[in-house]
């Protein structure tokens, strides 16, 4: 293994450098660092990015490679920045001017100034470091005093360089249904790039999170690596270019595609951030530090606790009535969940939302379903002793609508064209103030009506196509920036008045979940495969970049060949509800499901705050085990899945992570059906931690059977 595999210390052209000034910038966590140095000739480098060197060896630093390539000059490589000048130039030459950094609770942020050498181009590259999660957030802010708009056509967040023997990239693609399948490759020559053209619902075929590996495919447990992630829920790209020299630059951002965007003077242009960390004890660990930083610092109220729920989706779609809605308040009761969930199919009454056609866009109470109006529905709720919920698509319109009729300037569409639609749905166009305003009241209004609304699904059920903004006229190339910019504005308020209400985001599914948004969120939905097999790679994807806390995990009858235990211990794995027809359950399946719901409470603060340790991939066997483990130590929580073992199976002892090797633990098993015992032969015993760790439990002790599940509880005495 090289020493600094990372180092970039680079001695012939195209990179060779004058003397460099003597400090170098350091931006550093507690166990990495990148490191910047400017050279004589005043661009900015980037001199180190790995695992964090002894304090003298900074000053040893100099050299590498420039940290933002600008475009038109001598850069022959994909750029960071491209700007057209009022002049027509299109060129671009930064040279440092000056930085700054603070530090706070642990937080440092570093400013460095970057300046046109003859244009009045000003742009300024931004780090944040989480120094005790070892985690780094960076963006560019780029703005001009030209005497008209520059035209920028290209604007990345951040650039990485590394210098390894060979780069594994791990992306993750999908679709409607089968979100986030995991697959791993080595880079070749050329440009490898992962991007969105989807815009509102960005994330439906490729999701913005990738690690990239130096020198080997990294493990759970080894490997040096980043985890990057963009935190924009829009049209994004990350590219990964291996040059002739085999060094490596990965470009994230924003996707320039059809977006060049015209920069006012004085305006500023200010890149989403770019968020990564960086490992060399594998993805595991790479993951963590995302969860903690995460919970801490970018969802919103992440080291609070979520609610349990009954959502009606998958019980009853958009048919129901008023009577129905309350027997299933009992429903939930019956079950012990908090919050009851009322989904699609409440509203319109010119157009009633009968199904996906209609409605969409008429965000008040169907009568002939709800005659009663949606207070009564709190109201009862309330009596109850449950919390009420609501599904909202609030940027979405039907044709079929009043909204349509009413105001057709408020909807992206082509002029000349035939409309185009997703779902039977239009996009409306954000960008407009009064449509922000509307989005805005269908909440307000709302929450003023009825106060105790505890929860909203927030729903964006189709990606963009045949856009053209009414509002933004001659400018359309700002449109997917601007849409993007405008949900924020428009979250931004309703955060204002209701800083913590929880909201659910959704997009069909996982086509919404990014940083960017679940700044405003508190959890999304990963999928409407409900599945409890196809929900384990699901969620086996996610878990890499999001905790537990913010993935929605819910109990239905989709996958109806598995057995409800095996459905719920799954869904307990994420963010628990259900969605399932109650009153069809066995008193058996009533009685374990109420008792599930009681140990989820009693485990969840493991599973949402405790650190995750992925032990067996679901990739590499056909059984899935993971863990949760508390920060003392003290308490964890193992799932033990069998997928679809075969006969030719033989399953080896499973060691576990992250106890304590000194510690003592009873292991129990948990969330067992009525009238089952555990077969496990450790079930009750105490075992250390060293045990644990290096013998392992042996978690196949019986004949296996496909499709089915164990939850044991691993607590310190
Ligand atoms: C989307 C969501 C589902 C459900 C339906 C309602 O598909 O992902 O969970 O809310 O919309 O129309």
């Amino acid at each position: 293994m090289k020493k600094y595999l990372a180092i970039l210390i680079v001695f012939s052209l195209p990179y060779l450098l004058p003397a460099q000034s003597p400090k170098p910038i350091i931006i550093e966590t507690q166990h990495f660092a990148l490191v910047l140095t400017v050279g004589n000739n005043k661009r900015v480098y980037q001199s180190y990015l790995g695992r964090k060197p002894g304090a003298m060896e900074y000053d040893q630093m100099k050299g590498g490679r420039e940290v933002y390539l600008t475009a038109g000059m001598d850069n022959q490589f994909e750029p960071s920045i491209r700007m057209i000048h009022n002049d027509g130039n299109p060129s671009l030459d930064l040279k440092y001017v000056s930085h700054q950094s603070a530090t706070k609770d642990n937080i440092s942020t570093t400013v460095i100034y970057l300046k046109d050498s003859v244009y009045p181009i000003e742009v300024s590259l931004h780090y944040t470091s989480y120094y005790h999660k070892d985690v780094i957030k960076s963006w560019a802010e780029i703005k001009h005093k030209e005497s008209k708009a520059v035209l920028l056509t290209a604007y990345a967040s951040s650039l990485l360089h590394f210098n390894a023997d060979e780069y594994w990239l791990t992306q993750f693609h999908g679709d409607w249904a089968r979100e986030m399948n995991m697959v791993e490759e080595k880079l070749t020559n050329g440009i490898k790039s992962i991007e969105s053209k989807l815009g509102a619902r960005t994330n439906f075929y490729q999701t913005q999170a990738f690690f990239l590996s130096l020198n080997n495919p990294s493990t759970e447990t080894q490997g040096e690596l980043i985890a990057g992630t963009l935190a924009w829920t829009g049209n994004y790209k990350f590219s990964f270019e291996v040059d002739q020299r085999n060094g490596l630059r990965i470009h994230s951002g924003i996707n320039p595609y059809a977006s060049e965007y015209n920069l006012q003077p004085g305006e500023t242009f200010a890149t989403p951030a770019f968020i990564f960390t960086f490992s060399n004890n594998g993805k595991g660990e790479a993951s963590r530090n995302l969860h903690r930083w995460a919970r801490k610092y970018a969802i919103l109220d992440g080291q609070t606790s979520r609610m349990t729920l009954l959502n009606n989706w998958e019980a009853t779609h958009t048919d129901f009535t008023e009577t129905r809605l309350v027997e299933l308040f009992d429903e939930a009761k019956k079950l012990g969940v908090d919050l009851f969930l009322l989904d699609d199919g409440w509203f319109g009454n010119k157009y009633p939302r009968n199904d996906d056609k209609a409605g969409l866009g008429d965000w008040q109470e169907d009568k002939n379903k709800l005659p009663s109006g949606l207070g009564y529905l709190v109201k009862e709720a309330d009596k109850k002793g449950i919390k009420f919920g609501i599904w909202l698509e609030p940027e979405m319109v039907n044709p079929k609508s009043e909204l349509y009729e009413k105001h057709p300037e408020w909807i992206l569409k082509l002029p000349n064209r035939e409309e185009n639609y997703g779902r039977n749905q239009l996009i409306l166009d954000l960008v407009n103030p009064n449509v922000q305003d509307f989005v805005y009241s269908i909440v307000d209004d709302m929450m003023q009506k009825n106060p105790s609304i505890a929860f909203i699904k927030w729903d964006c059920n189709r990606s963009m196509t045949n856009m053209y903004s009414p509002y933004l006229r001659e400018k359309q190339t700002h449109l997917f920036i601007d849409y993007t910019k405008s949900l924020y504005k428009i979250m931004e308020r309703i955060r204002v008045k209701y800083p913590h209400l929880p909201i659910m985001l959704c997009s069909g599914g996982g086509g919404r979940t990014d940083y960017g948004a679940l700044k405003y969120f508190t959890e999304f939905w990963p999928s409407d495969n409900t599945d409890g097999l196809e929900r384990i790679n699901i969620k086996w994807g996610y878990s890499y970049f999001f905790p537990a806390n913010t993935i929605s995990a819910h109990v239905t009858s989709m996958g109806k060949q598995q057995s409800l235990k095996f459905r719920t211990d799954v869904a307990m794995m994420g963010k628990m509800g259900y969605d399932i027809r109650v009153n069809n359950f066995t008193p058996q399946e009533l009685q374990f499901s109420n008792d599930a719901v009681k140990t989820y409470r009693r485990l969840s603060d493991i599973i949402w705050f405790g650190d995750l340790y992925r032990v067996i991939s679901p990739y590499d066997e056909n059984r899935a085990v993971l863990m949760y483990v508390n920060e003392t130590k003290d308490r964890a929580i193992l799932f033990n899945y069998f997928t679809t073992p075969r006969r030719k199976d033989i399953f080896s002892r499973v060691l576990l992570q992250g106890l304590d090797v000194k510690k003592k633990y009873r292991i129990r098993e948990v969330n067992l059906f009525p009238g089952t015992k555990s077969a496990q032969p450790d079930n009750e015993k105490l075992l250390t931690g060293e045990y644990l760790m290096s013998i392992g439990l042996n978690l196949a002790p019986g004949r296996t059977v496909a499709m089915s599940s164990n939850i044991f509880e691993i607590t310190a005495e």
